[in-house]
């Protein structure tokens, strides 16, 4: 169904999904937002936290931090307030805010362009909206190894029928460019080996979308490439982590 999160299930392993993904990702989103100068003082928004790692990073930064989620119930960064938001629907809490951060969140939303600037309107004059989302042109580059063509479009089909844009990375450039931001861009790729927790993060991907891809792939597929994902002869490219820094120039 179009506009409904493609994640927001009862998948019994998405806190274990998301927590691998944290560890993915959470290297090269901290080493960016130490570079923008994060620290006491700053008053930040996490948007779609998931566990919070980011947001008790943040808060460990000396940052006073809020978070917001569809769904709560993950939250694990002790101290930092969280709210139940649709960034969609509902209002944000608060504003004037040094930095607004949401990463894998604007790929997901029915709403890109509102959504993105509801967030820069919650910014001070020179705050910064980070957006972290990604391009998956790298993974459809990968000859079969871990990514079982067939099973990787199947899944990437289910996901955009939820709403999920596969370039979004691309297009958080041009939603901060609209909501009045001055932008800059760069994109990052890890290197994952079969076998480890980064490549668990994409077993999981398929284990959480296995129900619905019955009917479109055999279920022996998936299976497959869930153990290449296991297997440590295999490495491969993620797709590319795009971070768009828009600022809220001071009128
Ligand atoms: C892929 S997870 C990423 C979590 C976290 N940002 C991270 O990078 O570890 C996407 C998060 O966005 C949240 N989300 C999805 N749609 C949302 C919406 N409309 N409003 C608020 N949060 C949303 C989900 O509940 C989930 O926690």
């Amino acid at each position: 169904m179009t506009g409904v999160y493609v994640f927001d299930t009862a998948f019994a392993r998405e806190d274990e999904r998301l927590a691998l993904g944290e560890a993915l990702w959470d290297p090269g989103t901290r080493d960016r937002l130490r570079a923008l100068g994060v620290g006491p003082g700053w008053r930040c928004l996490e948007v779609g936290a998931g566990r919070g790692s980011v947001a008790g990073w943040l808060a460990a930064q000396g940052a006073e931090v809020t978070a917001v989620d569809l769904d709560t119930d993950r939250f694990a960064a002790a101290g930092v307030p969280v709210h139940r938001v649709d960034v969609c629907r509902d209002p944000l809490p608060g504003g004037d805010y040094d930095l607004v951060h949401a990463r894998l969140v604007v790929q997901h939303l029915a709403d890109r362009r509102a959504a993105v600037r509801e967030m820069a309107a919650a910014l001070a004059p020179g705050g910064l909206l980070v957006l972290e989302d990604t391009d998956t042109t790298s993974l459809f580059s990968h000859a079969d190894g871990a990514f079982h063509a067939e099973v990787k479009a199947a899944a990437y089909a289910v996901m955009v029928e939820s709403g999920y844009h596969p370039r979004c990375g691309l297009l958080d450039v041009d939603l901060a460019v609209d909501a009045g931001l001055s932008v800059r861009a760069e994109g990052r790729a890890e290197v994952v080996r079969g076998g480890t927790p980064q490549a668990r993060w994409f077993a999981l991907w398929l284990e959480h979308l296995r129900p619905r891809l019955a009917g479109r792939v055999p279920e022996a597929a998936v299976d497959a490439a869930v153990l290449a994902f296991a297997d440590p002869a295999h490495t491969w490219l993620t797709q590319v982590m795009v971070t768009v820094v828009g600022r809220k120039d001071t009128p």
